[in-house]
Formats: structure tokens, C-alpha cells, sequence
């Protein structure tokens, strides 16, 4: 283990982040976390794992979850996560993070969960046939989190309601043990037009997963034929891109599609307006469709190749296992001791 991934190193800079294996991963996971994730190994110490947990709080084929755990490691690797310097695992193999969460259960409070929207949304008009794992999903995040210390967490937008839960948390348990500053107050890091990438087909709705049209993402693993087509069918409005990022706000999709661009040429929504004030959809989407497949392209090959040789990505997360361990171990040793459970005598 490196000095700097050592349990006793200060905890000021530790980021913690995690991807469900539930789907194929889309532009959304990309600019919203991948590019985060990326940018911040070589400045942080980072821990990026596959959350397993969190996937089966919805059912997930046992046959095939292992291969889609596998996928999201290919993933970040391909999108630029370094297995040297940072560390990738399944969040299942860390024991730490589970037994962290029920301690969490019993901290956090039912009328806390109530208020989570994200939840509200999974479990749509069924709530009473929805798993109790669901319910309990963001303790889970919050445990993920705090079982590192984790002082920043890279996410989309949709997640900081989870994050502000998972401070909540961090305080009350702080408070209720005794322990000030114990868990520290995690910081999101959500900024940048990446943080919220809408549907291709409904600039309303949120890139996602789970939605039944597949025209409305790019797959990480789409050929770059699909993807350019995807770009040209997204859907727009018949004006030209304005001046100003005020006379984007009530045009949601034209809104969106600078945002990608924005996003993927790491550059502001202003610059990118800057660049094509004036033009149609005519003149921006191919150069969108271009920028997309040159970007997204390259991933999707290098995930194939990754997804070639499984034996490669478990060594790589194995090797992460054992790394995350040796940081979460001490830190639910010291919790159990905070909240009073017995403890074997030292010899
Ligand atoms: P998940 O698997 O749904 O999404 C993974 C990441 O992708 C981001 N994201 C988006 N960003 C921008 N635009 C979008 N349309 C978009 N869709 C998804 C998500 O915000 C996320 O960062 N609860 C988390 C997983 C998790 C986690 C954690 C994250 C479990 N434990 C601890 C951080 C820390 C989730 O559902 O991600």
C-alpha cells in the first residue's frame, strides 16, 4: 500500500464515489461522474466502486450481475480511471460498508428518508411492493461514504439530496457518540455542465438507464454510427442557438445539447454558446455528432477490449478489495467502539 492510501493519512482528501451495475452505462454516468472521477485521481486520494448493494434494491439476474459488476470496472478504467492510483471494487466484497449501514439505520430517521425524491420516484405508485432495501438506499450511500471518511464525493445532480442525508448523518453521529468531527461533513462535487444531462428525446426528463427509449441516451457501448444517428435525431427546436445562456433557459432540448457539448469539450455553456451563437441545428449537431463519437468512441472499444480478458478486471478488483479493506477496517472498529459494542480483549 502506498503512503498516501494508508488508513492513518489525513482524511482531507479522500473522495469516495460509486456506480450501480444495473445497466448499461450512458453519456449521463459519463459527464455526470466518470470525467470526475478521472480528474480528481491525480489530486485525491480516490475509492470508486461498483455499488452491487445498492443494485439488488431492485431485482438484478444473479446470472448475470457479476458480468455487469465486471462491466462498470471496465468502464472506469476505459473512461481514464487508473487502477494505480486509484481504487476500484465491489462494494459487496467490502463487508465494512454493510455493517457501517445498519449501524446508520439505527441513526437516521424514518422522517429523513420520507423526504427522499429519489426513492418517491423508484418506487412510483407501488411504494408498499418496493423493497425495504430501496427505502433504506441512501443509509447505504451513507455508509459507502462515511466508511472511508470521504470528503468529497463526485455525482450527477440527482444524488445531492443523498448527500446532504449522508451529512446529516455524519452530525447526528457525531453528536450522539460523543465523537465530534469522527465522520467529517462530506462535500459533493457536482459542479459543471456535465452535472445533469437530459433525454435526446425529452429535454425534461433525465438521461437515464431505465428509460424504454433507447434513442434518448448514448450507450457507452454504442458503435459510433449509433451515436452520431442518435445526435442527429435528438430532438431540437426550429431557432437559431442564441446569444445568451438567459434565452436557452425555456428551450429545454437546445439547452441540453450545448450542455453535452459543453461538457465534453471541457469548456462553460457560455463558451460553447459563444462558439455557435447564430447557427442552426443544422450547422451544431454534426459538429456535436462529431465531438460525441470522438469522445464516447474510444471508451466503448477500450471497455470491449478491457471485457476480453475478465481474469485482468478481477485481479484489478481484488487488488481494490484488499486496499479498500485496510482503509474501512479501523474505521468500523472505531465505530463499534464509539457506540459501545463489546470488543474482543487485546492480548
Ligand atoms: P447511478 O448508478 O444511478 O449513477 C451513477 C452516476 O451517474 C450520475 N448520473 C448522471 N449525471 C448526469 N446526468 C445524468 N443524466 C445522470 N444519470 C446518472 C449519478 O449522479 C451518479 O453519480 N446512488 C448512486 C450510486 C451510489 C453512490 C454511492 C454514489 C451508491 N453509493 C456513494 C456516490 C457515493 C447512483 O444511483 O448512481
Amino acid at each position: 500500500m502506498t503512503e498516501a492510501l494508508s488508513p492513518a493519512a489525513p482524511a482531507a482528501s479522500r473522495v469516495l464515489s460509486g456506480v450501480q451495475p444495473s445497466g448499461a452505462l450512458h453519456l449521463g454516468n459519463y459527464l455526470g461522474a466518470l470525467v470526475k472521477f478521472v480528474a480528481l485521481q491525480d489530486r485525491m486520494q480516490c475509492l470508486y466502486c461498483v455499488v452491487d448493494l445498492h443494485a439488488i434494491t431492485a431485482w438484478q439476474d444473479p446470472a448475470a450481475l457479476a458480468a455487469q459488476t465486471r462491466e462498470i470496472a471496465a468502464a472506469y478504467i476505459a473512461a481514464g480511471v487508473d487502477p494505480a492510483k486509484a481504487i476500484i471494487f465491489p462494494q459487496s466484497a467490502v463487508r465494512e460498508h454493510a455493517e457501517l449501514a445498519w449501524i446508520f439505520n439505527c441513526v437516521a430517521r424514518l422522517g429523513w428518508l420520507d423526504r427522499m425524491t429519489q426513492f418517491k420516484e423508484k418506487s412510483g405508485q407501488h411504494k408498499e411492493r418496493s423493497s425495504v432495501g430501496l427505502y433504506t438506499y441512501p443509509v447505504l450511500q451513507a455508509a459507502d461514504i462515511l466508511v472511508y471518511k470521504a470528503t468529497h464525493v463526485p455525482v450527477g445532480e440527482d444524488q445531492k439530496q443523498h448527500l446532504e442525508l449522508t451529512r446529516d448523518i455524519a452530525q447526528k453521529f457525531n453528536n450522539d457518540f460523543g465523537a465530534p468531527g469522527f465522520f467529517p461533513l462530506t462535500e459533493p462535487v457536482i459542479e459543471g455542465p456535465g452535472a445533469r444531462i437530459m433525454s435526446l428525446r425529452d429535454g425534461s426528463a433525465k438521461m437515464s438507464k431505465s428509460d424504454p427509449s433507447d434513442n434518448s441516451r448514448v450507450n457507452l457501448l454504442d458503435s459510433a454510427d449509433t451515436i452520431a444517428q442518435k445526435i442527429r435525431k435528438a430532438k431540437t427546436d426550429p431557432e437559431p442557438l442564441p446569444e445568451t445562456l438567459d434565452e436557452l433557459k425555456l428551450r429545454p432540448e437546445a439547452d441540453n445539447l450545448v450542455g453535452v457539448y459543453a461538457a465534453l469539450s471541457g469548456i462553460s455553456k457560455a463558451q460553447a454558446l459563444s462558439q455557435f451563437a447564430g447557427q442552426g441545428f443544422g450547422a451544431f449537431k454534426p459538429a456535436l455528432a462529431d465531438l460525441t463519437v470522438a469522445r464516447v468512441g474510444p471508451i466503448g472499444d477500450e471497455m470491449r477490449r478491457l471485457l476480453g480478458d475478465p481474469a485482468e478486471i478481477d485481479r484489478v478488483l481484488q487488488a481494490g478489495v484488499e486496499k479498500a479493506r485496510a482503509v474501512a477496517g479501523p474505521v468500523v472498529a472505531e465505530t463499534k467502539r464509539l457506540v459501545g459494542f463489546w470488543t474482543p480483549p487485546t492480548r
